[in-house]
């Protein structure tokens, strides 16, 4: 039975690899020659090691996956279902990492320490290393350093060094990492998978999103402004509907307004 259940979550891991490559093509290829596949076998025998208190051969586990792999996990890091490590190599994956289900990571991504190197016994056994949320989406060569968050569905741009918190369905690029978000489309709630992070429509940097926005109030107040002018044409206020209050000539306040004086 329980075999049974360690077979059906393989499977569902390869086809969740599968459903992230395009280049993959069945579910023999994912197991010989995909690396992140094999690393997360080694991984998962070496966690199981490491909590079981065989901490020494869950690390010895772990180092021949990296030799055989070339992707790094400390034995210690918590690990979601459906992970997908593409290519791989390069890989370094922190003790105190932490990654949520159906995320991505591209070869050459690190979750590392922000100064693992100064004062190193203080920082053992603290949470140094990054939480990866559900459905994160880190490209090569990204840096992802310190004990931050990465929201659900965040992406993280290739080459990117991230050292704040990313919020969820924010896209960020760069060094040091800024937001982008698609312009164009509607953001869907729960985005679909997308090979490679590429978003599916325009990016735009959120100032000129803020700036849209600002416009588009100052159009409907305007307009609202303008029908009110209209109401209260020759100082008689049209108070049939109730919506208009009288005020002074040429002046009107709809019912629904806030109160003068507040912002
Ligand atoms: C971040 C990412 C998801 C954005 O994808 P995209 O929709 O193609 O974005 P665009 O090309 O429209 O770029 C939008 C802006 O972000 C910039 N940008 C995009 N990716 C960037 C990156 N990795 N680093 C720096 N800037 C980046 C673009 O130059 C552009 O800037 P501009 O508006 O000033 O011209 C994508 O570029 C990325 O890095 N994906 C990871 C891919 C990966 O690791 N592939 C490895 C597979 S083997």
């Amino acid at each position: 039975m329980m075999g049974e259940a360690m077979f059906k979550s393989i499977r569902d891991e390869i086809d969740a690899m599968m459903a992230r490559d395009p280049a993959a093509r069945s579910r023999l290829e994912v197991v010989v020659c995909y690396p992140g596949f094999q690393a997360l076998l080694f991984h998962r025998l070496a966690h199981g090691l490491w909590r079981g208190g065989w901490r020494l051969l869950g690390r010895l586990v772990s180092q021949l996956g990296r030799w055989l792999t070339g992707i790094e996990i400390h034995p210690a890091v918590v690990i979601g279902k459906r992970l997908f490590i593409d290519h791989g190599m390069g890989v370094v994956i922190g003790e105190t990492s932490e990654i949520g289900d159906g995320v991505t990571l591209y070869h050459g991504v690190t979750l590392g320490g922000v100064a693992p190197s100064v004062d190193s016994h203080n920082q053992r056994n603290t949470k140094r290393h990054p939480t990866l949320e559900d459905g994160v989406i880190v490209g090569s060569g990204a840096q992802v350093l310190g004990p931050i968050t990465v929201g659900r569905n965040a992406r993280v741009g290739a080459n990117a060094v991230v050292t704040k918190d990313v919020p969820s369905g924010v896209t960020v690029v760069g060094i040091p990492a800024r937001a982008v978000q698609s312009r164009g489309k509607p953001k869907q709630a729960e985005p679909r998978f997308v090979a490679y992070g590429t978003p599916i429509g325009d990016l735009s940097d959120p100032i000129a999103r803020s700036i849209d926005g600002l416009l588009d109030e100052v159009q409907t107040l305007r307009a609202r402004v303008n029908r009110i002018e209209q109401r209260s044409v020759g100082g008689a206020l049209d108070v049939e509907d109730g919506t208009v209050e009288r005020g002074r000539e040429g002046e009107g306040r709809e019912a629904s307004d806030p109160p003068q004086g507040k912002c």
